[in-house]
């Protein structure tokens, strides 16, 4: 049955003409010397990996502790996402607004047409597919990725529907697909050894809104190269949802069972590396469980949302994997994910143990004797304290399949998505912010995801611990004018006939002696109770200038021992904090100012006179 097993992959597997066309002027600018059309097969994965393992970009892990796993090492320049080289190139420069980088898309033509052009010399143009979203549900959508990295293509096959199916689909449906040309822009010359990791200094992230066009080039890492994943799922389908009515945001989609076996989904909006992964994944305190509370996953890192035809909001998950952030994840923070990561997983720039296994900083309490770092270099624990060198880089990554997730939903893959009865926005706020509040309603919850802030991560490149403004948790992804952005949402409403409650939590409020005020992980599930509670219309709260809170009576404390005078601590409004968080707030606006939607305007002034 297996017709292709050796079939040529230099045959095209779609006859959309399109598509050939423009696979063919790629590749005239590109010169690669050979196509790869991507099946998408366990066979042509197998065969990419361990041409991977030759070329020396893949180690392959002990089958016997990591069955399936493969580990690579990104060039030192090459560990994140770089914003400053992130580009919307839209016609004009005022609909990319303030928070992007633009340039006219003419001039960025022409420049990225001379950086592609022989950027492929001397490797394979993978012809990648893939649809964001189930294959075939019409809340999804389909791409394809051109790449000269196959270490972006067995990523792909992780974290996206690729292949066969997906070509079929471009065959058959007349949806548009979006074109993303990726190159790390590393040509070799005949006879030219390659490296492990080629990339390029120069990176250029670039999208064309209103023609939906990604090209990335200099960069294999992550959010850079992975083109389905921020490029397209936010920045390209951002100005999708805006245009056709619905929301492609920066969320996790999580469904909290209750005893009764009801499931409510909620959605939230964390900035990168604040938690989304564990929080998707929770596991209840034992008090919980034995009631009957159990967190089910949708996804980890994007919702599109979309109001269904009687007006209420379902979402899905358009990814198939987690590209999750390694350092930090245990079987103490996180074993959902732990146990998705045992096999079939890719990990890139963690340490490499000497009997062939992955460790990173957080992983466990003691460090192996042993190992060597995220850039090949031998680490003991001693070198450790030292020099202060980390054996794993802090933006470290596992990508692995959503499907082998012990918590992941029933219905994760469904067509139509689940109900979102919540949305919780959040960040890392050390001051300020308390453990939960809910807005008052609708445009007040936009108020408090457009004013977001958090500290800075190693998601990004840049300076860390500082608090930026980071609305909805999409500053670094939204592909069009924040101010208009802002407005969709604020409209959105009248498509609703029910609007999700919105909150607000921060894990991450420390008190005087610096030390964080809640434990967080799995006592999260108390805030989530809370909240799904308040949702359903079944608990208490207390008015408060910035919205809605619980009472300590309000939250369910069995099993956890926290006295009423640490939840004040925890829940105090601050009012001196308040003035300059809401003045911060005001110099964050100023520059959206002209294209600020009222209704932001009106919820700023009425949060000034309730205090
Ligand atoms: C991510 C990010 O990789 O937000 O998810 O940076
Ligand atoms: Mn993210």
């Amino acid at each position: 049955m297996s017709t292709h097993h050796h079939r040529n992959p230099t045959t095209p597997l779609s006859e959309n003409k399109h598509l050939l066309q423009w696979v063919k002027k790629m590749e005239e600018l590109c010169q690669p010397d050979a196509l790869h059309w991507v099946d998408g097969s366990a066979e042509e994965n197998e065969a990419l990996c361990s041409e991977m393992v030759a070329a020396g970009t893949f180690i392959k892990l002990n089958p016997k502790l990591w069955p399936g796993c493969y580990y690579a090492r990104s060039d030192a320049s090459d560990v994140a996402r770089v914003e400053d080289r992130t580009y919307i190139c839209s016609l004009s420069k005022d609909a990319a607004g303030p928070t992007n980088n633009w340039v006219n898309p003419f001039e960025m033509r022409k420049k990225l047409k001379e950086l592609f052009h022989g950027s492929m010399r001397g490797r394979k143009m993978y012809i990648l597919a893939f649809s964001m979203g189930p294959v075939g549900s019409p809340m999804s959508q389909i791409g394809v990725q051109l790449t000269d990295s196959p270490y972006v293509v067995v990523n792909m096959r992780i974290m996206a529907r690729i292949g066969r199916a997906v070509f079929s689909e471009i065959d058959k449906s007349d949806k548009r697909v979006v074109p993303c040309l990726h190159s790390v822009g590393f040509p070799l010359a005949p006879g030219q050894k390659d490296v492990p990791w080629p990339c390029n200094p120069e990176k250029y992230i670039v999208h064309f809104p209103e023609t939906r066009e990604i090209w990335s080039y200099g960069s294999g890492y992550g959010g850079n190269a992975l083109l389905g994943k921020k490029c397209f799922a936010l920045r390209i389908a951002s100005n999708m949802a805006r245009d056709e009515g619905w929301l492609a945001e920066h969320m996790l989609i999580l469904g909290v069972e209750d005893p009764h076996g009801e499931k409510t989904y909620v959605a939230a909006a964390f900035p990168s590396a604040c938690g989304k992964t564990n929080f998707a994944m929770l596991i209840p305190p034992a008090a919980f469980k034995e009631k009957g509370w159990k967190v089910w996953a949708v996804g980890d890192d994007i919702a599109w949302i979309r109001p269904d035809d009687k007006g209420r909001l379902r979402a899905i998950n358009p990814e198939a994997g987690l590209f999750g952030v390694a350092a930090g994840t245990s079987m103490k923070t996180n074993p959902n994910a732990m146990a998705t990561l045992g096999r079939n997983s890719i990990f890139t720039n963690v340490a490499l143990t000497p009997e062939g296994g992955v460790w990173w900083e957080g992983m466990t309490d003691e460090p192996p004797a042993e190992c060597l770092d995220w850039q090949g270099n031998i680490w003991t624990p001693k070198i450790g304290k030292e020099t202060g060198a980390k054996a794993a880089h802090p933006n470290s990554r596992f990508t692995a399949p959503m499907s082998q997730c012990p918590v992941v939903d029933k219905d994760w893959e469904k067509p139509e998505g689940v109900p979102i009865s919540a949305i919780i926005f959040g960040g890392r706020r050390a001051s300020t912010m308390p453990l939960v509040y809910q807005a008052f309603n609708w445009s007040a919850g936009v108020y408090i995801g457009a004013t977001m802030g958090s500290e800075t991560t190693a998601a990004a490149a840049g300076a860390l611990g500082k608090v930026r403004r980071d609305p909805m948790a999409m500053l670094p992804f939204c592909g069009y004018h924040m101010g208009d952005y802002f407005n969709h949402w604020i409209t959105m409403q009248k498509r609703l006939s029910e609007t999700p409650r919105i909150f607000h939590v921060n894990w991450f409020r420390k008190g005087h002696d610096g030390r964080f005020l809640w434990p967080g992980f799995r006592e999260n599930m108390r805030v989530l109770k809370w909240i799904v509670d308040r949702a359903r219309g079944r608990a208490l709260g207390r008015e408060t200038p910035i919205g809605w809170m619980p009472h300590y009576e309000d939250i369910t404390w069995t099993g956890m021992d926290f006295s009423r005078e640490q939840f004040d601590v925890l829940q105090a409004f601050d009012r001196s904090a308040w003035r300059r968080e809401i003045i911060e707030h005001e110099d964050f606006f100023f520059d959206l100012h002209g294209r600020l939607p009222k209704e932001l305007v009106f919820e700023r002034e009425l949060l000034i006179c309730r205090m």
